[in-house]
């Protein structure tokens, strides 16, 4: 599939996740063969009030996951596009909106799923955005923002007519939030309405998941969220097909890859949140996992957070190499 000029090579990828899929997750993600892979949610005021840490930390990426695509965050064209032209020179291959986000501070201020309410208004600022935008363009919606406003065909549409180059779905309300099961047929709605690409989303958790979505709906891209937590070989093929050893030998250099490139990334106390919280992930579904979570979050530094995982790595049964669906954890 293209996106305007970028290739995604593969059918499913990393679903951008705020305080998950920074640099660090994103590239063992790419690594395990996430086709394409897009940054969390960058706050657009954050960008043009020159926010250091909106600007360095948050949007930082690293020259080997090009193609990339930046996703911003915001509520008006006087932010909205001035933020988009920065990461723009900032090297993004792809900008992406986020019109989806459910969070009430998020809403409150007219961000995120809130731009589905206003089509009229969202179309003006799509338009001076895509005005001054030379890379791809690209938006990520919901269904729409509860049961009595399905509107994702008809932002779909507004956006193409402004010259959006693909469409990511996650078939939810913003009422819904992450509860109950995203309703696929949505999908296959925008899929139907519009000719630019569509992406899309919601409870795939696996590479089988992947091929059903596109079967049932027509996508050619599939994003994958919570079903990467903890588990980024879930966009290898192969993994499926390894011996329970080989499983394990696979995570253990993905989860050493991924640590190191904390260590790298991140000065160590935003870095140690990090680390801890993927490695907690990464126990998913094995022996004593309570007992070690517990230890796991009381070291101090990275050092000390990397012996108590290594003492419990070392310690499990290879065999339970299959963890539980991450969003539930
Ligand atoms: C912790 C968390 C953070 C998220 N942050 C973002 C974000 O920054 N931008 C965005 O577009 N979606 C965000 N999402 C939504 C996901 O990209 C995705 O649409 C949603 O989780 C449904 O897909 P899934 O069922 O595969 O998880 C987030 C979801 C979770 C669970």
């Amino acid at each position: 599939m293209f996106i305007g000029n970028v290739e995604v090579k593969g059918l499913a990828r990393l679903a951008p996740m705020a305080g998950i899929s920074n640099a660090a997750y994103r590239m063992v993600a790419r690594e395990c063969g996430s086709a394409l892979t897009t940054s969390e949610e960058i706050d657009a005021t954050g960008l043009t009030r020159k926010n250091t840490k909106t600007r360095y930390d948050i949007a930082k990426y690293l020259p080997e996951e090009k193609p990339i695509a930046l996703q911003i965050l915001g509520a008006n064209a006087e932010t909205l596009v001035p933020g988009a032209q920065w990461l723009q020179d900032q090297g993004a291959d792809i900008i992406d909106l986020n019109m989806g986000c459910p969070v009430q501070k998020i809403t409150k201020t007219g961000r995120g799923s809130a731009m589905m309410k206003d089509v009229p208004k969202t179309a003006k600022i799509l338009e001076a955005m895509r005005a001054v935008l030379t890379v791809p363009f690209t938006i990520k919606i919901r269904s729409g923002w509860d049961e009595k406003h399905l509107n994702a065909v008809e932002v779909a549409k507004m956006a193409e007519d402004v010259g959006v180059d693909a469409i990511t779905v996650h078939p939810r309300t913003r009422t819904q939030q992450f509860s109950g099961l995203s309703k696929w047929d949505m999908i296959t709605q925008v899929v139907d309405a519009v000719n630019i690409p569509v992406t899309g989303n919601g409870d795939v958790k696996s590479m089988s998941d992947a091929k059903r979505m596109a079967a049932e709906t027509g996508v050619e891209s599939v994003m994958i969220g919570r079903g990467a937590m903890g588990k980024p070989w879930v966009f290898d093929e192969t993994f499926e097909d390894l011996s329970p050893e080989e499983k394990y030998d696979y995570q253990t250099r993905v989860i050493n890859r991924h640590t190191e490139l904390i260590i790298e990334l991140f000065p160590e106390h935003v870095g140690l949140i990090q680390m801890q919280k993927h490695l907690s992930w990464y126990a998913g579904g094995r022996d004593r996992v309570r007992q070690f979570r517990v230890e796991l979050f009381g070291a101090d530094t990275y050092e000390e957070t990397r012996a108590i995982f290594d003492r419990y790595w070392a310690s499990v049964d290879p065999s339970m190499s299959e963890q539980p669906n991450m969003a539930a954890v």
